[in-house]
């Protein structure tokens, strides 16, 4: 049976942070109440002159020589991302040329903050029906971009960076065990970025009233977002024939702390069995679970033969929760 399993992972942060405290003299806001409402100390924002393909290339290569393999035995790259360097071509293709990967397939998905499980999710199915071989999954997002600085409600929740994973075929007991995904579009006003597209176009009056901005009800998300994450990786270890118990880590999406204890209590775990950095990078949407996994690989919370959870929510709304043996 062939499976696909991770051989590599990389993720690349930009370097100038902006803390609580320089939020403070932005917005009417406080580090104290950031800190005890979302559990974030800081967020890094991505240079002016870097888009997300640039952070996307700097993932992917430290995710391909951690694979230790050459960058031509990739036979496909997909791009997690809700911030692309322009509406086309994908940024995947632009991460090719970047990367002078020459002719292999690219293509985007779009899924906001389960963006990178979708990616991953749609790897596995293309490594295990035998087409494709090494798959380069890259998860980008320069949210600082679509970020309104002026609003307290969004501004200090979310943060630029990039994580990548090389998925191989596989014949070996280990890789990606699980997947399951969900979505529900009737919630597209919770969780939004009205205009740029081809229902409200960009206009003087759209970028007057700020329309090119995301826009969250942030109660209604909170709400969706811990049921949804509790009944996915729910359904991901039934299709796996599993138990809570046999996995190591929890690595979720990182919306809010407050979110991730309440994950925790439903799922009936220890905090301590659940990945946590949301204080270093808020909610980079896509790239926040591909961070989390090459972060909790490399700080050594995980290692090979463990079992562990990717789960995810985000703009769609969307869903999803993948079971992956390292
Ligand atoms: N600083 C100070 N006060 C603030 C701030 C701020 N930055 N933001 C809001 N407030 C105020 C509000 O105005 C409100 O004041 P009021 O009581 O006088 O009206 C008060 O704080 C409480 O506001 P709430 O919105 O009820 O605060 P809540 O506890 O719900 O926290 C938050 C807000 C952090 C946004 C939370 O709801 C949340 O994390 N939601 C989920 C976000 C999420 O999961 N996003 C998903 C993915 S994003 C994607 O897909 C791109």
């Amino acid at each position: 049976m062939i499976r696909a399993e991770i051989i590599g992972t990389g993720s690349y942060i930009p370097e100038k942070t902006l803390t609580n405290k320089d939020l403070e003299k932005m917005v009417d806001t406080s580090d104290n109440w950031i800190t005890k409402r979302t559990g974030i100390k800081e967020r890094h924002i991505a240079a002016g002159d870097q888009a997300s393909s640039d952070l996307a290339v700097e993932a992917a290569k430290k995710a391909i020589a951690d694979a230790g393999i050459d960058k031509d035995e990739i036979d496909i790259i997909i791009c997690a991302t809700i911030t692309p360097d322009m509406v086309f071509p994908a940024t995947a293709c632009q991460t090719q040329k970047k990367l002078e990967i020459k002719d292999v397939a690219a293509f985007d998905v779009e899924a906001a903050c389960t963006g990178f499980l979708t990616a991953l999710a749609i790897a596995d199915s293309m490594i295990v029906s035998g087409n494709f071989n090494k798959v380069l999954v890259v998860a980008s997002e320069v949210l600082s971009r679509i970020t309104d600085w002026d609003d307290r409600q969004t501004c200090v929740l979310f943060g630029d960076g990039a994580g990548a994973a090389i998925l191989s075929a596989t014949d070996e007991d280990r890789g990606i065990m699980s997947s399951y995904l969900g979505a529900d579009g009737n919630y597209d006003n919770i969780l939004h970025l009205p205009a740029g597209g081809s229902k409200l176009p960009a206009s003087q009056e759209t970028v007057k009233e700020g329309l090119h901005y995301m826009k969250m009800e942030g109660r209604e998300t909170f709400k969706i977002a811990v049921k949804k994450m509790a009944q996915s990786v729910r359904i991901a270890l039934k299709k796996a024939g599993l138990t809570i118990d046999e996995i190591k880590m929890v690595i979720p999406h990182q919306a809010n702390m407050r979110i991730i204890k309440a994950l925790a209590k439903r799922l009936k775990i220890d905090i301590e069995k659940v990945f946590v950095n949301i204080q270093d990078y808020g909610n980079m949407s896509a790239a926040t679970t591909a961070v989390g996994l090459d972060e909790a690989l490399r700080g050594g919370n995980i290692s090979e033969g463990d079992i562990i959870q990717l789960v995810a929510f985000g703009g769609g709304l969307t869903w999803g929760s993948i079971t992956v043996k390292i």
